[in-house]
């Protein structure tokens, strides 16, 4: 496949332009690196641009013909979404809008679309399925929200089909270590449990103890980036086959709490770093967990890496790359 991938030169982006690629696909980033890596990327595969310049993704499109558009750009922090809604409404709506006139200016007939778990808001239910109701809670996830109706509607009036892939929580690194997870600031569990580990940073806080699970801290379900991308993949291959517009969820469809991912970073590591409790994060769920059933059963998507102690392995290996430990 010929594929157009926005924002890929993010954590989630690099990986999928890595395995894609992996898999003899053509690729074409197109990213304004404000928060992505150059240096993430093989070189020749990047066009400078941003979503916020109409011109820049005529003329992206206009560079080859595409089979379909992974569509991973836009902001990703709940809490800065709280914050500065507007940044998000701007990025991620208008930079989503101006995408898709685009694809069907260019007559490009399939996205697939990076949206979150954060679109159920918190959901009085065990295990999440699709059929779950939407109801984000911030910002962030009615920005997702709002970006899978429009995809709905452009394949009614355009035939633009698509597939918005609901990440639980992405984790864990390339598994032969050449990428892995960068944000700046890092704000998600895993890396900030390692590079408390690798002695980055002096500690790591536990956001709360009083939440309704067994342990008190949150539930979460992380699936590997690797399972992640391969799904990306599968999902386009299921629009190219002519499936019909829908979502799904991306997750292991196991919960781990907090404390026991703090345990078992220390045990994997072997290093009992300092750990401190801190007050809840505002807007923090108590439970999310995916059922994983309906990518199982229309993709055919299996999760080979997403085991908590794989996940942990593969983000130490490159945490410790990143400060020289080995
Ligand atoms: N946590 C801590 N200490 C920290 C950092 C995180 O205890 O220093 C806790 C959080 O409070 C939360 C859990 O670890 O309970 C996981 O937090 P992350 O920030 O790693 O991930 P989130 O579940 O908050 O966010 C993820 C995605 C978002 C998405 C959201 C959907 O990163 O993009 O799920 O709810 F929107």
């Amino acid at each position: 496949m010929n594929l157009l991938i926005t924002g890929g030169a993010g954590y989630i982006g690099s990986h999928m332009v890595k395995f894609a690629r992996s898999r003899g696909h053509t690729v074409t980033v197109l990213d304004n690196l404000s928060t992505g890596f150059r240096d993430a990327l093989p070189t020749g595969v990047l066009l400078e641009g941003s979503l916020l310049v109409p011109e820049d993704i005529r003329a992206t499109l206009a560079s080859s013909r595409f089979d379909g558009v992974i569509h991973f750009a836009g902001s990703i922090q709940v809490g800065e979404s709280m914050r500065l809604p507007l940044k998000y409404y701007t990025e991620n709506t208008i930079g989503t809008i101006n995408l898709l006139a685009g694809c069907v200016e260019a007559e490009v007939k399939h996205v697939v679309f990076s949206s979150s778990a954060a679109v159920y808001g918190q959901p009085m239910v065990d295990v999440i399925d699709e059929s779950c109701p939407t109801a984000p809670i911030n910002p962030y996830g009615r920005t997702k929200l709002i970006g899978e109706q429009m995809l709905a509607d452009c394949a009614v009036a355009h035939g633009l089909t698509s597939a918005s892939l609901r990440y639980f929580n992405a984790a864990g690194a390339d598994p032969a270590g050449e990428l892995g997870e960068r944000h700046d600031p890092e704000t998600h569990l895993i890396p900030l449990l390692l590079q408390a580990a690798s002695g980055r940073r002096k500690s790591f806080t536990i956001n709360g103890d009083n939440f309704p699970t067994p342990d008190g801290t949150c539930v979460r379900d992380y699936v590997h980036v690797w399972d992640l991308c391969a799904a990306h993949l599968l999902a386009m291959d299921y629009l190219m086959a002519g499936g019909a517009t829908t979502a799904f969820n991306l997750g292991s469809g196991a919960g781990f709490s907090v404390a026991e991912v703090l345990a078992a970073a220390k045990r994997i590591t072997g290093i009992d770093f300092p750990v401190e409790w801190g007050p809840r994060r505002e807007g923090d769920p108590a439970r999310l967990v995916a059922s994983r059933s309906k990518a199982e059963r229309v993709l055919g998507w299996r999760c080979e890496y997403s085991q908590i102690e794989t996940i942990i392995e593969h983000a130490w290996a490159w945490e410790r790359k990143q400060t020289g430990l080995g």
